[in-house]
């Protein structure tokens, strides 16, 4: 049967005539039923671990909106945590673990076979979404990519320039690349169970790429990404990966070819006008609204849209922001943009 599916379209390289369209973070705190919902669960990592709240959360945008796309609601960091590190959350502040810097304290983390223990709640809640979801609408499954996850890993928190990752990796090669290829590992055996699940594709969100300068980010970013992509589908044919390298600049020339990704998400430090003459001739892409349009609304927002929707309509795209929402957004401005989208 022909697929019907709007973003599994885009994702095969079908140009359509108006977008599919979802949003990073699209179940999260701009929205007062996700708040909600995570005091009922007591807090966020609880949230993410409490499969049917988690999935409740994942459907909440799409009672709001007409999405073309639910996302699995979990977290980068639940991959470490299930490798043996601690992880909690400071509110207001972000995320916080043990830090993995030496030989010991790598060889210390949990085999790989042995994460399902921790994460089998996630594909608990990717079973109900499969089973619950609309049948337009596409379940996307999620990871972080090797090297923002290890950034966090290392550092043991958010960094703004990823600096005890980048000095890991100079100091102590054996150590950085052990983690990295745990991680990898991990990656690719968690999001084969989110596939198995119900998971019609996935993404891998690199945040943190724009930091790796030079051969770096072949070796650190795309090369991981890679391994990943060809992994899964070699495991499950026709599964599409979209691939998040952010920051990226002109080096998100090739990428498609390079990761083996089937779309490229693109943050807001790229023009439309640029991504589809560089980008789109290689496959779809994804992005680039700017989030802060979510806060301020007005007509910014719907010149934007417009301009991001015109300048990629010549090949396959799914629109999104660059980057997530933020809790600051008014709901209404998310309606303003779908409409704008999908109208003149
Ligand atoms: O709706 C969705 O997009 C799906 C769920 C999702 C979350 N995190 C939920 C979340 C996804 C896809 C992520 C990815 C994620 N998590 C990334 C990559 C994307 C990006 O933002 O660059 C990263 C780096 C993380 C790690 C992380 N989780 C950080 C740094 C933070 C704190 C910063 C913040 O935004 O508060 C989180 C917390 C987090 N993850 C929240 C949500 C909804 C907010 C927590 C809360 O509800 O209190």
């Amino acid at each position: 049967m022909a697929q019907q599916k709007t973003i599994l379209r885009a994702l095969a390289g079908e140009t359509l005539p108006t977008p599919p369209i979802w949003m990073m973070r699209q179940a999260g705190r701009y929205l007062p039923e996700y708040r909600a919902t995570r005091a009922q669960a007591g807090d966020f990592l609880k949230l993410c671990y409490n499969p049917e709240l988690a999935a409740e959360v994942t459907l909440q945008p799409l009672r709001r909106y007409d999405f073309d796309a639910a996302i699995l609601f979990a977290d980068i960091l639940l991959l470490p945590q299930a490798l043996g590190a601690d992880l909690w959350f400071v509110t207001g502040e972000g995320p916080r673990l043990s830090t993995i810097t030496t030989a010991e304290e790598l060889g210390r983390l949990k085999p790989v076979e042995e994460i399902h223990e921790t994460l089998n709640p996630i594909y608990e809640t990717v079973k109900i979404l499969s089973e619950e979801l609309p049948k337009e609408t596409t379940l996307i499954g999620f990871a972080g990519a090797p090297w923002t996850v290890a950034t966090y890993m290392i550092a043991g928190q958010g960094t703004p320039d990823q600096g005890p990752a980048h000095a890991l990796k100079s100091a102590n090669r054996p150590v950085f690349e052990g983690i990295m290829h745990r991680i990898t590992e991990g990656t690719i055996a968690y999001l084969s169970k989110q596939i198995e699940a119900g998971a019609e594709c996935v993404k891998l969100f690199d945040s943190w790429a724009g930091s790796l300068q030079g051969d770096d980010f072949t070796e650190f970013s795309i090369k991981p990404m890679q391994r990943i992509t060809a992994a899964l589908k070699e495991k499950h044919p026709g599964i599409p990966v979209i691939a998040f390298p952010r920051g990226a600049g002109t080096k998100y020339i090739g990428t498609h070819a390079a990761t083996g990704a089937d779309c490229i998400a693109v943050d807001d430090g790229v023009d439309a006008a640029w991504v589809a003459e560089h980008v789109q001739p290689d496959g779809c892409v994804q992005g680039n609204m700017k989030s802060s349009h979510m806060v301020t609304g007005g007509q910014g927002l719907i010149d934007e849209t417009r301009r991001i929707r015109d300048a990629l309509s010549g090949g396959a795209h799914i629109f999104n922001l660059g980057h997530g929402i933020t809790p600051d957004a008014d709901p209404a401005n998310v309606q303003l943009m779908i409409d704008t989208l999908r109208g003149a």
